[in-house]
């Protein structure tokens, strides 16, 4: 039997620190139980001291998820390692995930402390966190680049402490695959009690390094992998899960480990964080990029009809991409979508189908074929979207190359009826200033972005909008065939979820 290799996922802690990638909690929640499905071993929900918004997201999840491990990150400090465990405590299997940096350059300048004294501190947080439960895990911040000798010294002694994993990250990204691989196999020969504990690794992709230095650590006996859903965390983000998990996969010559995961659930899984955390997921990105299973030029797609295996090392369904199949027409029934949805990984309650099949109807009569795409836009859309102060009743845009841009636009605010015109640089800008008037709105466009969700010219179009107001920070996402509806339709949803954020403190903390 192949060995097993435990699959950590942190997209929720670290992949949150990515620039712009903030979570409220209901998103969360539906992150870390879309990665359950996925079959995920632990999930990091978060940084429970960091503040108030994150203890509250990581202890809700603690008390939904019905399997996973649920990890609460922790400095070595007594009142970290309180708040993570206050933060877990209800989870069916509670992980406290307590760190320092082991490195000298983090030593002299960021912790000032001496070796004796990170030492001591580590030895002192895994016993403190043992004393809460028997699942503890430590990680040494900057390992990479620590002195190889500290590093086993510090990993003995976490171990000795009760550490039942010991994670090895490379902070900073700076490791070469050989090298890590390399360090990996030194902390196994050197720490004399590794055989009481699992090794972890933790990369960060800062050189583009993070798969194969994670790949070549788990050839050299690492068998915990921390990793995120399409790569998202800190500056170039972590190693990515489906990467790891389908190399795995896909090589069992060379990697003869397995995991937990479902691979068919990685597709929808990477939709549903890239529609959350509003990151766009580069076309061509390995496994779940948008060209990954596209096939361009004459040759290849000759090589494919004649046998797929000429050029498709995967199969596009093993990762849960149906692309473009024509799913449901404007005379499917209600039955149909909840199945079909079912398939795709939402099961809604009655409320939220309502909703979905409204709008459902009202894109087919627009569109001839509506694909899994199209529907997962919808259900975005339509469900995961908070409390409506802003609603967009009407937009009528005039451009073209002998008029102003101007639109005209009707909306309720609270519930009543508003409307104006106004003119602007071109149809979204028009579209915009009127909103903005209409609405009283103050803040900022810090980001918009355009993308086409399925091929065709009557492709989905959806906009992503970052706004700020007052140091808060939201995102808003729209989707329709019209991409100048889907920008009045993101803005709209940005502006509501200001006012959420205006009304939910706790959250709002979490953005800044
Ligand atoms: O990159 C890192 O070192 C971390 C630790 C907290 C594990 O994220
Ligand atoms: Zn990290």
């Amino acid at each position: 039997m192949s060995e097993r290799v435990y699959i950590f996922d942190t997209t929720l802690r670290d992949g949150e620190q990515s620039p712009g990638a903030s979570m409220n909690a209901a998103e969360k929640m539906r992150l870390a139980t879309q990665l359950e499905k996925l079959g995920v071993d632990i999930i990091e929900a978060g940084f429970p001291a960091a503040s108030e918004g994150d203890f509250k997201a990581v202890s809700g999840i603690a008390g939904k998820l019905k399997n996973t491990q649920v990890a609460g990150l922790a400095r070595a400090s007594k009142a970290d390692i309180d708040r993570a465990w206050g933060a877990i405590q209800l989870a069916v299997k509670p992980r406290i995930h307590t760190f320092i940096a082991t490195s000298d350059i983090h030593l002299k300048y960021k912790l000032k402390m001496t070796r004796e004294e990170v030492l001591k501190a580590a030895i002192e947080a895994v016993r403190y966190a043992k004393s809460f439960t028997d699942n503890v895990e430590f990680s040494s911040e900057d390992g990479s680049r620590s002195d190889r000798d500290f590093l086993c010294k510090v990993f003995e002694a976490a171990i000795e402490a009760g550490a039942t994993v010991v994670n090895l990250p490379d902070t900073v990204g700076y490791a070469i695959p050989e090298e890590f691989g390399d360090l990996v196999k030194y902390v196994m020969t050197h720490t004399p009690n590794i055989g009481k504990a699992v090794l972890s690794v933790h990369c960060h992709n800062d050189l583009g390094l993070a798969t194969a230095n994670t790949i070549a650590a788990i050839s050299a006996g690492a068998r915990q992998a921390e990793v995120t859903i399409n790569g998202i965390g800190e500056r170039a983000g972590n190693t990515s899960l489906e990467e790891v998990v389908m190399a795995m996969h896909t090589r069992p010559n060379f990697l003869p480990m397995s995991t937990n995961i479902l691979t068919e659930h990685i597709y929808p899984t990477s939709r549903l964080v890239s529609m959350i955390t509003g990151i766009i997921v580069q076309p061509n990105k390995a496994i779940v990029g948008a060209n990954a299973f596209a096939h361009e030029a004459g040759i290849h797609q000759d090589g494919m009809l004649k046998n797929p295996m000429t050029y498709e090392i995967m199969k596009p369904e093993t990762v849960g991409l149906n692309r473009n199949q024509l799913v449901l027409g404007k005379h499917s029934g209600r039955h149909a979508l909840r199945s079909h949805l079912k398939e795709m990984g939402y099961d809604l309650s009655d409320e939220e189908l309502n909703i979905v099949f409204a709008k459902f109807k009202e894109l087919a009569d627009k569109k001839k074929h509506v694909v899994d795409d199209d529907l997962e836009a919808i259900v975005t859309e339509g469900i995961l979207r908070t409390s409506e102060v802003f609603l967009l009743e009407y937009l009528h845009v005039i451009s073209g190359t002998t008029v102003m841009p101007m639109a005209s636009v009707q909306m309720a605010i609270h519930g009543r009826s508003v409307k104006g015109a106004g003119y602007g640089n071109g149809p979204i800008d028009a579209a915009y200033n009127t909103i903005a008037k209409l609405t009283g709105a103050e803040s900022e466009l810090l980001r918009f972005s355009v993308s086409a969700l399925t091929g065709g010219t009557d492709a989905m179009g959806e906009v992503t909008v970052r706004l700020r107001e007052n140091g808060l920070i939201a995102l808003g996402k729209g989707a329709d065939p019209d991409i100048i509806t889907a920008s009045a339709k993101a803005y709209v949803n940005g502006l509501n979820r200001l006012e959420y954020l205006k009304t939910h403190p706790v959250e709002a903390s979490q953005t800044m």
